[in-house]
């Protein structure tokens, strides 16, 4: 596996192997990675002659600097997971090579960068556009590879690369839970045991939302059960629950198969997402 810290030589290695026909996966992730960043993995890796993981800690998507600085930086062990997952190459870049000089350029997305996250986290998905913009550049891939746990990111990336007209096949891959259904994340690594048992009401939330709409149930008392549930939990804190058409992230009138039911919550001081597509 080949790690690279700097832009010029992961970009002349990159140009050398798609002169030779390569095609290349890109897996942006911000480290402390875990089975749902290696389930990306392996997807690149069945469709893509090499698999490019990018490890990055962006700033400018961060609006919370406790949340930032506090943001697990796992360097070793994310290098040993992704030699273990057969990841080709790593690209884990400092503040200074991603940001030579400090950005002036902002994505304003309308409606979709105002609603859900956006809203909680302003300024969140333009850093993330403006970050994944770069790593797009810098790798050129043939695909690039994000996970349905950031549902409304994937959107916001799918519009990026309508609008900029890149060049490369999106692909979105399932939710990796625990056994205990708590979806995945790098953040869950500042959860302590109890707290760990406790973040399982969100995706428990959403069962119960789920069920409920399929049984008939309007949103306003299914809305008002999701909050009770959340209420009984110690240290959780429901910051939104929402369902909407997974097209156009407006309001979903029906239960269908376009119908997504989000959530987002606290518990403690660690901020979790997690959603569920109604099938
Ligand atoms: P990060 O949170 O590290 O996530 C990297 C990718 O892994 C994202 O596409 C995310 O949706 C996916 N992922 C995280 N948890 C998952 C799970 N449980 N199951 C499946 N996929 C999962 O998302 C980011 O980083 C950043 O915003 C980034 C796109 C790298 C830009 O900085």
């Amino acid at each position: 596996m080949e790690i690279f810290n700097e832009i010029k030589p992961i970009r002349a290695f990159l140009t050398a192997q798609k002169k030779l026909g390569r095609t290349i996966g890109l897996v942006p992730t911000m480290g402390a990675l875990h089975d749902g960043h290696i389930e990306l993995i392996r997807s690149s890796r069945q469709e893509n002659d090499l698999t490019v993981c990018s490890i990055y800690v962006n700033p400018t998507q961060f609006n919370n600097a406790t949340d930032l600085e506090k943001y697990p930086r796992t360097l070793a062990a994310d290098s040993a997971l992704l030699q273990e997952a057969g990841c080709d190459v790593v690209f884990a870049p400092a503040n200074s090579e991603m940001y030579a000089s400090p950005s002036q350029l902002h994505f304003d997305m309308g409606h979709l960068d105002k609603i859900l996250e956006g809203e909680f986290r302003p300024g969140h998905f333009s850093g993330v556009a403006l970050v994944v913009s770069k790593l797009f550049n810098i790798a050129a891939p043939t695909r690039a590879y994000f996970g349905q746990k950031d549902f409304q990111q994937y959107k916001v990336i799918t519009r990026l690369v309508e609008e900029l007209m890149f060049d490369i096949e999106l692909r979105s891959v399932p939710i990796v839970r625990e056994t205990s259904g708590l979806a995945m994340s790098s953040r869950n690594q500042r959860l302590t045991a109890e707290e760990r048992e406790h973040a399982t009401v969100f995706y428990r939330s959403l069962l119960l939302a789920k069920d409920l709409l399929k049984k008939g149930e309007s949103i306003i008392p299914v809305r008002e059960k999701v909050k009770q549930l959340c209420e009984s939990v110690p240290a959780v804190r429901l910051e939104y629950f929402e369902w909407v058409d997974t097209v156009n992230l407006k309001p979903a009138e029906n239960v269908s198969s376009q119908t997504i039911l989000l959530i987002a919550g606290y518990v403690g001081e660690v901020r979790l997402i997690d959603n569920l597509i109604l099938e």
